[in-house]
């Protein structure tokens, strides 16, 4: 069966071979919190996840990630899954709290034995870490303070960013300051969703700022201490954004939701302003009086790439507000809301799958954006509801299938002239999905959380395939 859904979607050196350029780099992403475990180990602090998954009724399933995959004290294992796999890259984030366990001063040298061990292991495999500084375990004395709506976390952030890099910086080239900030503002600061589970206005708005601002600071401070070769970027959740309808109500929240999503950092980092829609659609909720002069160009400091995370399009309607008051709205009630259409393929997670969404998302950049730096796809897979057979094999071919044509999306794209160097699969192994807990399988490698044991899924094999066979071609070692 997975071998059958291998040859179907048309594996490298078979029918439909994928023709990525010439030096494309492939690798896995993961995140701290979502595979580490240890949480009490090496000095570490805790997070704004420890406090929020340890609140009940937080995360399906009460799940929390005291242990995860017990990556930190399995990473040798893993480090030889992805050898065996053959990845150019891994993108690993640092976890803020083991580095600074309560957000300030002298780095934790506990925290940072563990990041040594695991970065000279991939460098002795001849794997590339590609580190992202935050992936939203922000320490939890700093949300005490504030968290990101306080503006002095941005200064914070970029302090802990010098002392990883200065730290790091003879073996990790490739830098990426934070992970979705749309994710951290909206999900933690709006609705809620994610930690530290804040329902705000102004104070989601101000928290995006903040996070921007401490990207453009840490940008500077990473540039200050550069190393030969380094890149420093910065990773976005995009959406290509349509409208359901031609009405003019539909266009107008797609507007909306456009510049909810994407507009109100890429504008501010590309091109170093807010869209003058933010001013009027955020006009209830905030003055904008957290942005001050100086700012936004030390935002759009130059990007060595964009890292771009996709998982699906947003097509969307205009709604109700949730709250009639326009003061009284969180920062993501626009009165807008995503439309799925009968009958259309959703992975594990409820997200619709089209590939073709990631070609329009990247041309839209282009377009968008003439001073739009090279692209890394960071993140992009799906959820599925994997089970071991007793055979003790994973037959994922809707993962295979996916993986495969948002591959060939990328092609397609690169093809049109949108310069993309690399992708990286979400994820290695399963993991700790946020407030999904558990439950939701992004893995090429299948995790039993009760024995740990690890199960390389056939989508783990066809990527190897692939892997191999773009080294064939480039003319490197598989
Ligand atoms: C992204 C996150 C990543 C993972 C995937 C499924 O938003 O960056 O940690 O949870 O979604």
């Amino acid at each position: 069966m997975g071998q059958q859904g291998i040859e179907l979607t048309g594996a490298p050196g078979q029918v439909g071979r994928i023709e990525l350029p010439r030096g494309f780099e492939l690798g896995v992403a993961t995140a701290a919190y979502q595979i580490e475990g240890a949480v009490d180990e090496g000095g570490r602090g805790p997070s704004i996840w420890d406090t929020f998954s340890h609140t009940p009724g937080r995360i399906v399933g009460g799940d929390n990630g005291d242990v995860a995959c017990d990556h930190y004290h399995r990473y040798a294992e893993d480090v030889r899954l992805m050898g065996d796999l053959g990845v150019d890259s891994y993108r690993l984030s640092v976890a803020w709290p083991r580095i600074q366990p309560e957000g300030r001063g002298a780095a934790n040298p506990g925290g940072f034995a563990f990041y040594d061990r695991l970065v000279d292991a991939l460098l002795e495999k001849g794997i590339a870490p590609a580190v992202t500084l935050y992936h939203w375990d922000l320490p939890q004395a700093l949300e005490d303070g504030g968290g990101w709506r306080n503006r002095d976390t941005a200064a914070r952030f970029a302090e802990y960013a010098a002392l990883v890099h200065d730290h790091l910086g003879d073996r990790v080239r490739r830098w990426i300051t934070l992970n979705e900030p749309w994710c951290s503002s909206f999900l933690g600061y709006a609705s809620g969703r994610h930690a530290p589970g804040a329902q705000e206005g102004e104070g989601a708005l101000a928290a995006a700022h903040h996070l921007l601002l401490g990207h453009g600071l840490a940008v500077t401070a990473l540039r200050a201490g550069a190393r030969e070769g380094q890149q420093v970027g910065i990773t976005l959740n995009l959406q290509p954004v349509s409208a359901a309808t031609s009405s003019a109500q539909d266009v107008a929240a797609s507007e909306r939701a456009l510049l909810g999503a994407n507009l109100l950092f890429t504008d501010p980092l590309l091109e170093g302003r807010y869209p003058d829609l933010a001013r009027q659609t955020y006009a209830s909720l905030t003055d904008f009086g957290f942005l001050h002069d100086g700012d936004l160009a030390t935002i759009a400091a130059p990007l060595d790439f964009l890292g771009v995370n996709y998982y699906f399009p947003s097509r969307v309607r205009a709604a109700p507000y949730v709250q009639d008051d326009p003061a009284l709205r969180t920062a993501d009630d626009l009165g807008a809301e995503d439309v799925i259409s009968p009958g259309e393929e959703l992975t594990a997670m409820g997200w619709p799958v089209e590939p073709a969404g990631l070609t329009r998302l990247l041309e839209w950049l282009r377009d968008a954006y003439p001073t739009l730096p090279p692209i890394y796809i960071t993140e992009n897979g799906r959820a599925c509801d994997d089970v071991v057979t007793p055979g003790g094999q994973v037959d994922d071919p809707d993962r295979v299938r996916y993986l495969d044509s948002h591959l060939r999306a990328v092609v397609d794209a690169i093809d049109a002239g949108v310069d993309v160097r690399g992708y990286y699969c979400w994820s290695l192994m399963d993991n700790f999905e946020w407030a999904e807990g558990y439950a939701k399988r992004f893995g090429l490698v299948h995790v039993d959380y009760t024995t740990q044991q690890r199960t390389p899924k056939a989508s783990f094999n066809w990527f190897r395939s692939l892997i191999a066979d773009q080294h064939g071609r480039d003319g490197r070692d598989g």
